[in-house]
């Protein structure tokens, strides 16, 4: 089975004023060119539609970066698919560990109380993902373990139950749209990699978790990345494993050459 390989820049809060993004962006338009995988880049919501003006028409696609569940309503600071969608979007994150308040890299002033601000679980991110389906956006679920929960021996399981809570409800055929992100916590932003045998066999373990409870056909279709310091230097060899089909980068996605070294080893 041939998946297309997908690389997604997520640029987190990291871009800057909207010139400096409509800036990014347009490097990123000139050193991209003809990719020979889907390219994607997830910005900030401020700089959403500034960014569409700069990438439309080119292979780029524009994503965001979260969404709420309701089309419309009395929900301060929240911003519904459909308006994404508007705004250019075809896909967006979800349940990334920096929205569940999972830190690779923990803020020295950080308290467990702080969680309750991100208030991002499997549940919310499940009604995401529906509402996502529902206005023609991919939803990519980003799913990983802590440091902890890999040294308990728990990354098979916590990662099953990820996937599993996060689908609920979810038809054979929406799931099929899902893009799923493998993203180990102790990963990201650290400069630690997982090692490429090893986010295979993470890899491997979610499709065939999504196979068992969808159908192998549905398994073979799904497009997963691995997300957590990915580089150049190191891209050609996660991106050459039969189980990652792309990858979900953050730090290496804010300079247009890197990004572009990244996006031209996928084949
Ligand atoms: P990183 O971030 O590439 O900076 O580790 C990846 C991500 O969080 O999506």
């Amino acid at each position: 089975m041939q998946r297309k390989p997908l690389i997604a820049g997520n640029w987190k809060m990291n871009s800057g004023t909207v010139s400096a993004a409509r800036e990014l962006a347009t490097a990123v338009v000139e050193s991209v060119t003809a990719p020979a995988c889907d390219v994607l880049v997830c910005v900030p919501t401020v700089a959403l539609h500034p960014v569409w003006d700069v990438v439309s028409g080119t292979p780029i696609h524009l994503g965001a970066q979260d969404c709420f569940w309701k089309a419309s309503g009395a929900y301060t600071s929240q911003t519904a698919p459909v308006m994404l969608e508007d705004a250019g979007c075809t896909y967006v994150i979800l349940g990334h560990s920096e929205t569940r308040g999972r830190f690779g890299v923990p803020e020295p002033d950080f308290d467990e109380t702080i969680l309750a601000y991100f208030g991002e679980s499997d549940a919310t991110i499940n009604r995401k993902a529906k509402a996502a389906l529902g206005a023609e956006l991919t939803p990519i679920i980003c799913v990983g373990e802590t440091l902890a929960e890999r040294n308990e021996g728990k990354t098979d399981s916590v990662i099953a139950e990820q996937i599993q809570s996060t689908l609920a409800n979810l038809s054979a055929g929406e799931v099929e749209k899902v893009v799923f992100a493998y993203e180990p916590v102790w990963a990201i932003g650290t400069g630690q990699t997982c090692d490429s045998a090893e986010a295979n066999r993470v890899c491997g373990h979610i499709r065939s978790t999504v196979a068992s409870l969808y159908g192998v056909g549905i398994g073979e279709v799904l497009r997963i990345l691995y997300g957590g310091s990915m580089k150049p230097d190191n891209a050609p060899e996660l991106l050459a494993q039969p189980n990652i089909d792309g990858g979900l980068i953050g730090g290496a996605s804010l300079k247009a050459a890197d990004f572009a070294a990244i996006v031209a080893a996928a084949k």
